[in-house]
């Protein structure tokens, strides 16, 4: 079978999208960073999710997309700015091509440079737009300048009558909506949760550790084709399932305890976000059924609520109205769910539920003090009809 994957006519036509927006904006210009890397043997780069979303490339840090709709050369409105090549450097970390047409056909960008022509080509093109629009998202006051906002700040001081705008959320807006071959590398990523689901309940076992479980699913995801998980795997017994992101891991499996286990594969950069709560010794306890039956039930009623012009707000309240009529309002202590996508918390575009996006449902009610704590996540894929489960497949 052959292996979902995006289009370089995808990527193309998603910058085009960007571009009209741009227009649309006064011929304004638009950057989008890869980020630098940090050079770490101990975790792999990935780049800034909205780069990756445009182009597909996710091996060179610091390369940089800009993007200028008036450009009088039509080759020229799409710009790929890649690090100059280092030879030595590259006896380290892997050899990388000279620019030319290879290069430009792979990536399906005609206008690619290096890194050190990006300035110059900046400040000409800046100069006669006399506009910059900010398309990574901005950033809280504590937290560092958005990428994009920090170059243009810079720009403008420099550009007489230069102004910076604001389409942070054209890029939420349309990696929300997922494409046909976007929702299959999302099926993908969710039908290898499932092999990893069904390996970690065998070793989900009074006698195992924590860990067990975890190395189970992981080693399934990775023997079904997924280079990475998603996130880092949450599996947590007894009073751990109570701990939201607990990451330890580490705890031996108690017979009677609850397992919850918050696992995804990635595949193709697209994440699925899966989690099931296990009877470790394969029979709940009535207190433990009855905590068990308010979340499935509230589960299950925020997906029927997963509708074409619902909004998460609305969402949400249906699983947290099942949760308050059995007595746990309190014990349910974090939102219905998130956007899912490149990133397992994905641009989220504020706005109401629209077919082709995709949301993770994911009710909980959590009691420290009776060491017992229930999730259950799935996938849902909204359509004009009913909601698509992607996780189905994972049995709860
Ligand atoms: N899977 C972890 C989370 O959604 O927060
Ligand atoms: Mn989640």
């Amino acid at each position: 079978m052959k292996a979902p994957a995006i289009a370089a006519t995808e990527f193309a036509s998603r910058r085009a999208q960007v571009l009209r927006a741009l227009a649309r904006d006064g011929n304004a210009l638009g950057v989008v960073l890869a980020g630098d890397a940090d050079a770490s043997l101990s975790h792999a780069w990935r780049p800034n999710p909205n780069f990756e979303y445009l182009t597909g490339i996710t091996d060179e840090p610091a390369a940089i997309l800009l993007l200028d709709p008036g450009h009088p050369v039509k080759a020229r409105r799409v710009q790929l700015y890649l690090r100059p090549l280092n030879p030595e450097l590259e006896r380290w970390d892997g050899f990388r091509d000279e620019v030319g047409s290879p290069l430009k056909s792979r990536y399906g960008i005609s206008t690619i440079m290096r890194t050190t022509a990006f300035s110059r080509a900046l400040l000409e093109s800046a100069r006669r737009a006399k506009r910059l629009a900010c398309l990574h998202s901005l950033a809280a006051h504590n937290a560092p300048i958005s990428p994009d906002l920090a170059i243009f700040k810079e720009s403008a001081a420099r550009i007489p009558g230069a102004t910076i705008s604001d389409l942070t959320k054209t890029l939420p807006a349309m990696r929300a909506v997922k494409s046909t071959a976007e929702v299959a590398c999302m099926q993908r990523a969710a039908d290898i949760t499932a092999l990893g689901f069904a390996a970690a309940v065998a070793a989900a076992k009074p006698g195992n550790s924590e860990f067990a479980v975890q190395e189970a699913v992981e080693h399934a995801y990775k023997s079904a084709g997924s280079r990475e998980t998603a996130y880092r795997t949450i599996a947590g017994t007894g009073f751990n399932a109570t701990v939201l992101h607990y990451h330890a891991n580490s705890k031996p499996i108690q017979a009677g305890d609850l397992l919850v286990l918050d696992s995804g594969a990635s595949f193709a950069g697209y994440a699925a976000d899966v989690t099931r709560t296990f009877a470790v010794s394969g029979r709940f306890t009535a207190r433990q059924k009855l905590v068990y039956d308010t979340v499935l039930k509230a589960q299950l009623a925020a997906i029927r609520a997963c509708k074409p012009g619902a909004k998460m707000s609305a969402v949400d309240a249906a699983a947290r109205k099942v949760i308050t009529a059995a007595g746990f309002a309190d014990a349910f202590i974090h939102g219905i769910g998130h956007h899912l996508g490149l990133e397992v918390h994905d641009a989220d575009p504020q706005t109401a539920l629209e077919p082709g996006m995709v949301i993770t449902i994911e009710p909980g009610i959590y009691i420290p003090s009776e060491s017992l704590g229930v999730r259950i996540e799935d996938d849902i894929l909204i359509t004009r009809g009913a909601p698509r489960v992607l996780t189905a497949a994972i049995p709860k």
